[in-house]
C-alpha cells in the first residue's frame, strides 16, 4: 500500500522570506514529508513585494538545495484551513519566536481549529539566533542601507537591494 505523505502548509506573508522562516522550514522538514510554503494573497495588506515577487524569491532560495519533492512554493487567498484541506495537508506549521508571538498565534490556531478539525497547528521554535529577526525589521534596515546579508538568502538580499535602489532613484 502506498504510504500517505505527511504534508504541512507553512503559511505567511513572507514579505520577504527571512532566515528565520528558513530555519522553521528546515525544522519542519524533519517532521513532515513535504512542506508547502504558501504566500498569502491579501490585497488589503500593504506589502513591499508583490505575491509573484515573493513566490519567485522563495523558489530561487530553495532551488539549489536537495529538496526533491519535499518543498512546494505556492500562493493562496481566502481561508487557510480550506487551502490546507485542498492540499491534503494534515498540519499548518507556524514558527514561534518569543512570548510576544504567542497571543496572536494562539488565537489563530484556535480559530483554525474551530473552522476545521482535519488540520492541526504545529508550532516550532525558531533557533535562538533568529529570535529578533522579522521581515519588517529587515526591510527597515535594508531601506537605510543596513547590512542584512546574514539574515536573508542571497536571492532575497539582491531583490531588497534592487527594490530600495529603485526607491532611491525616484527621490
Ligand atoms: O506571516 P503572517 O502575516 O503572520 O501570516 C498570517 C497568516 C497568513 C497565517 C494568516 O493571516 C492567515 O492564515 N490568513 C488567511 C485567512 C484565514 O484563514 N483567517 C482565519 C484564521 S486566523
Amino acid at each position: 500500500m502506498e504510504k500517505k505523505l505527511r504534508i504541512a502548509v507553512y503559511p505567511g506573508s513572507f514579505d520577504p522570506l527571512t532566515n528565520g522562516h528558513i530555519d522553521i522550514i528546515d525544522r519542519g522538514r524533519k517532521i513532515f514529508d513535504k512542506i508547502i510554503i504558501a504566500v498569502l494573497h491579501n490585497p488589503s495588506k500593504k506589502a513591499l513585494f508583490s505575491v509573484d515577487e515573493r513566490v519567485g524569491m522563495i523558489k530561487k532560495t530553495f532551488k539549489n538545495g536537495k529538496n526533491g519533492n519535499s518543498i512546494e512554493v505556492d500562493s493562496f487567498g481566502g481561508l487557510l484551513v480550506e487551502y490546507a484541506e485542498m492540499k491534503n495537508a494534515i498540519a499548518v506549521l507556524r514558527g514561534m519566536r518569543a512570548i510576544s508571538d504567542f497571543e496572536n498565534e494562539f488565537q489563530m490556531a484556535l480559530m483554525n481549529r474551530r473552522l476545521s478539525r482535519k488540520v492541526q497547528t504545529v508550532f516550532l521554535m525558531t533557533g535562538l539566533r533568529w529570535i529578533f529577526t522579522s521581515s519588517s525589521i529587515i526591510k527597515e534596515a535594508a531601506q537605510f542601507g543596513g547590512d542584512i546579508a546574514s539574515m536573508v538568502s542571497n536571492p532575497v538580499k539582491l531583490k531588497l537591494e534592487e527594490k530600495f535602489e529603485k526607491f532611491k532613484k525616484r527621490k
